[in-house]
């Protein structure tokens, strides 16, 4: 079970001078080749799924294929929300399975971004679920995602920085200081005096976007700076698309999958090379040694109702769906009836939460509030009530 909070895991790498990798995923062939790098190499990892690529999947279909390679694999990793557009898209996130979320607001007014943000961490840290803002603004240029960040670079400002950290509670802080996402166009030109100021001034870490083009040596005056997260994602499309080219050259009769048949092994290879450099090979046993594993909780009612009939009861599980599913940090609610006629309870609930914390969150929302007092305990009043931790020793079942 190596689903792993993200603060420790940045933590560790911030303190020990490297950075973990955030490589985005766009299908399943890049999952198994970002996963078998880190296994490869003993390291943690990040597996990052793009707002801006929503449209080439659906997002609430990957996410159990990510969450379940993510607990089969043995070493630590993280699932992160990049680039998450609103408030509603990183309840979403959270509610899919996603360990660590990245509110981007980085277009907005520094008043705006630092409102929508604040909200965002209230919301994820009552959930668990540290968060990644963005000041300043990392624009794109050419390739695959650029188009999805249109506009001019906007340096980011140190005092502003310790502001919008101070305003917001933001557990890392992604920067802009020269990179932009997609193909770097001629010498990319980094402001390394003013990342080790952001780093010295707030001593969180800090998250590079747009590492797709760098030099060896840039990602190490990077990292000797505070950043201990580097997001990366070009580089990688373009690696699959040559690799995909090639089988067309070397067959043009080739079928789908012939075609995507080298991908994941491509995949795998880049994200080696990019672990290796960027500090994070054999790491994974020292995060896992001081990193909080990830243990979602089943919050469990059994119960009898009195004096309503049993499509009420039915009536009352179906608004209770409706409500609680929304809530922040639930990600599954079960509604059952008692098999055995003569069970001491008739019915039950089964609340699944992303995180204990979501114990304290959830009782005293107010949609919980609302419905427990107006709809549930009004008729339910022979009920227990038990939250369970996920026990350490769950195992996937398909290795
Ligand atoms: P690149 O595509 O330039 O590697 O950047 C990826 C990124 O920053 C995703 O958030």
């Amino acid at each position: 079970m190596p689903l792993v909070d993200m603060r420790d895991m940045l933590g560790h790498a911030h303190r020990e001078g490297y950075a973990v990798g955030a490589f985005d995923l766009v299908s399943l062939e890049f999952l198994e080749g970002i996963l078998k790098a880190a296994e490869n190499c003993r390291a943690p990892v990040i597996l990052s799924l793009a707002e801006s690529h929503f449209s080439y999947y659906d997002f609430s279909i990957i996410m159990p294929a990510v969450e379940a390679a993510a607990r089969r694999a043995t070493v630590p990793v993280a699932i992160h929300l990049d680039h998450g557009a609103s408030f509603e898209r990183a309840v979403l996130g959270i509610r899919l399975g996603c360990t660590s979320v990245m509110v981007d607001a980085s277009t907005h007014s520094f008043e705006d971004n630092s409102r929508l943000t604040r909200q965002v961490v209230e919301m994820a840290h009552a959930c668990g679920v540290p968060v990644e803002g963005e000041l300043g603004y990392v624009a794109g240029v050419e390739g695959e995602d650029a188009e999805h960040h249109p506009g001019e670079v906007r340096y980011t400002e140190v005092t502003e920085a310790s502001e919008y950290v101070k305003r917001t509670g933001v557990d890392f802080l992604a920067v802009s200081i020269g990179t932009v996402h997609g193909r770097m166009q001629g010498e990319p030109r980094l402001d390394i005096d003013r990342l080790a100021r952001i780093n010295k001034a707030l001593g969180i870490p800090l998250v590079i976007h747009g590492g797709t083009g760098l030099s060896d040596s840039q990602f190490k005056q990077l990292i000797d700076n505070g950043v201990a997260k580097i997001n990366y994602y070009t580089a990688l499309a373009d690696i699959a698309g040559q690799s995909i080219r090639r089988n067309v050259e070397a067959d043009a009769r080739c079928g789908y999958t012939g075609l995507v048949k080298d991908v994941s092994e491509a995949i795998q290879h880049e994200t080696e090379r990019c672990i290796r450099l960027w500090g994070g090979v054999n790491r994974a046993a020292e995060v896992m040694s001081c990193a909080t594993l990830k243990k979602e909780v089943d919050h469990v009612i059994f119960y009898n109702t009195s004096g309503i009939t049993a499509e009420q009861v039915t009536e009352l599980m179906h608004i209770g769906h409706e409500t609680l599913g929304n809530i922040p940090g639930v990600r599954d609610v079960f509604t059952g009836h008692a098999i055995q006629s003569d069970a001491k309870f008739k019915h039950c609930w089964v609340v699944r939460f992303s995180d204990q914390a979501v114990v304290d969150s959830y009782k005293n929302h107010p949609a919980h509030v609302d419905y427990a007092d107006t709809h549930f305990r009004p008729v339910a009043g022979d009920r227990i009530t038990i939250d369970f931790e996920e026990s350490a020793e769950r195992r996937p079942t398909n290795q």
